[in-house]
């Protein structure tokens, strides 16, 4: 065909389809395209790759499907919903439906403790954050111009906030040391970067809690993101679209519950993103919002959500699933204490073979510290590691490179995203990679200490022996099978 020619496409096409602004051919994608050909079933392929690149909350669909079987009527498709189906289906308007917004309102507060209020008449949906994001930055920036992102960063912002607005994003560079802390002095060097190379800095985006450290920001580091913002008079975007994932102390400090403070603030520049993607597991369902504080973007992003609005079905359902009190505060409780359980199962099979994570309560992935099992500090060895573990291993784990980290060596993992025995089969082959390459594992005492200080569900005590049964063996003899081999028992 005429269109394989790249020349010609780049004669017929626009610079936006012909670029790779989308940023496609990163590891990040690449890691779900090894998953795509390979997908791991317990079954019917189980030597295939194992998807822990995907940051789904899969745990309480339960929940949620009970839910649906008792409320027949909040779906137009039943028998009992079915007299709504005439309305909800020719309803347009881009405000969406005043009961979809209230109770979306009502759910961000409830997900932040009922600590702070929304108003429906500030909520602005949009096809999942990825839409909000883009949205909001349209509304904010013109191209050229940028925003500021501490790193390390969710890899789709560089194609939802910068692809088709021609916005730039400069990293704030946050380290290890300080556990990747949000500091002064690291937002005011990035602004200054920007400034010595002309980059006019239209706002600092920030992700809390952090997808991928699974970290809160605390009330210091917030206050002063806000002060810094409104002395440079730029726009603060804060992602709380994990807000309702986290599952131990210390809590979820919304940035609505700062400004609400008596520090002085430009409520115009504070604008909030979320989705229902990640709190209820819905990302199919494709429930963005954007809530800002200032009225002017209010009503402009109202106007560009046309381009993608939230299916009134879906508004129509949603509408009645989180007006019931009772199902969301049970919902909100029980998914964050599934959640915690899950992060110290995978935590704690990572431990016993000396793997350390960076300390998190939030969240669907953990921040995975693999420096020690580099064969230098590079990032080409970053690679050469991740190479292993897709192509070996048969995990799909993101290296920190695409999250634009600026130290090699960490990896996220998710770990909400698929149940009890595949998460087994997970760590066992991790657990085989680590003592197969004879990589420095913990002392024999350790791994007692650390097995011995934990409280297990009967399947992490499953996984947690085995593991505590290949510490105990040998640190220094080789696991006489390989990983794949292991994956079948
Ligand atoms: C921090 C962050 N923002 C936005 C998104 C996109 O979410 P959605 O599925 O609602 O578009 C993700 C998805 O992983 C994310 O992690």
């Amino acid at each position: 065909m005429g269109l394989k020619n790249t020349n010609q496409q780049k004669y017929l096409l626009s610079k936006i389809a012909t670029g790779n602004g989308h940023g496609e051919d990163s590891p990040y994608f690449d890691g779900w395209k090894a998953f795509d050909s390979n997908p791991f079933h317990f079954n019917e392929n189980p030597h295939g790759v194992i998807q822990m690149g995907l940051a789904e909350n899969q745990l309480c669909f339960d929940l949620i499907q009970k839910w649906i079987m008792n409320n027949p009527e909040a779906s137009i498709c039943t028998p009992e919903g079915v007299n709504d189906f005439r309305d909800i289906a020719i309803f347009q308007d881009y405000h969406g439906l005043r009961e979809f917004r209230e109770a979306v309102a009502k759910f961000m507060a409830k997900g932040r403790g009922d600590r702070v209020r929304f108003e429906a008449d500030r909520i602005v949906m949009s096809g999942g954050a990825t839409g909000a994001h883009e949205m909001i930055t349209f509304c904010l920036a013109d191209p050229g111009e940028a925003f500021l992102v501490p790193t390390p960063y969710y890899p789709g912002f560089d194609r939802d906030l910068r692809w088709r607005t021609g916005v730039q994003l400069l990293p704030v560079v946050c380290e290890s040391s300080n556990n990747f802390k949000v500091t002064r002095q690291a937002l005011e060097a990035a602004y200054e970067r920007a400034r010595e190379n002309n980059i006019t800095v239209k706002g600092l985006l920030i992700t809390n809690p952090s997808n991928p450290l699974g970290t809160v920001l605390d009330k210091e580091t917030l206050r002063n993101i806000v002060s810094f913002i409104n002395e440079k008079n730029i726009h603060l975007i804060s992602d709380e679209i994990y807000a309702a994932t986290v599952f131990s102390q210390p809590d979820f400090i919304s940035i609505s519950e700062i400004i609400e403070e008596e520090i002085t603030c430009n409520r115009d520049l504070i604008h909030i993103v979320y989705s229902l993607s990640k709190d209820l597991g819905f990302p199919g369902f494709r429930v963005g919002i954007v809530y800002s504080y200032n009225d002017a973007v209010v009503h402009c992003s109202r106007k560009m959500s046309s381009f993608g609005l939230v299916s009134s079905q879906t508004q129509h359902l949603i509408a009645s699933m989180l007006s019931d009190d009772v199902f969301v505060d049970r919902f909100i409780a029980e998914s964050a204490e599934r959640l915690g359980k899950r992060h110290g199962v995978f935590t704690r099979g990572l431990a016993s073979v000396g793997i350390d994570c960076l300390n998190s309560n939030a969240g669907l992935f953990v921040w995975m510290d693999l420096r020690r099992l580099l064969e230098e500090q590079t990032f080409e060895a970053e690679m050469k590691l991740w190479r292993v573990i897709i192509n070996e291993v048969k995990l799909n784990v993101s290296p920190g490179s695409s999250f634009h980290c600026s130290e090699p060596g960490w990896f996220r993992v998710c770990f909400a995203n698929m149940d009890d025995n595949t998460m087994d089969v997970a760590l066992t082959r991790i657990h085989s990679f680590v003592l197969q390459n004879k990589v420095r594992v913990p002392s024999k005492r350790q791994c007692w200490e650390r097995s011995n200080n934990l409280r297990l569900s009967s399947s992490s005590r499953r996984v947690d022996d085995k593991l505590m049964a290949q510490c105990l063996s040998s640190p220094h003899s080789p696991i006489p099978q390989s990983p794949l081999v292991r994956a079948r028992t």
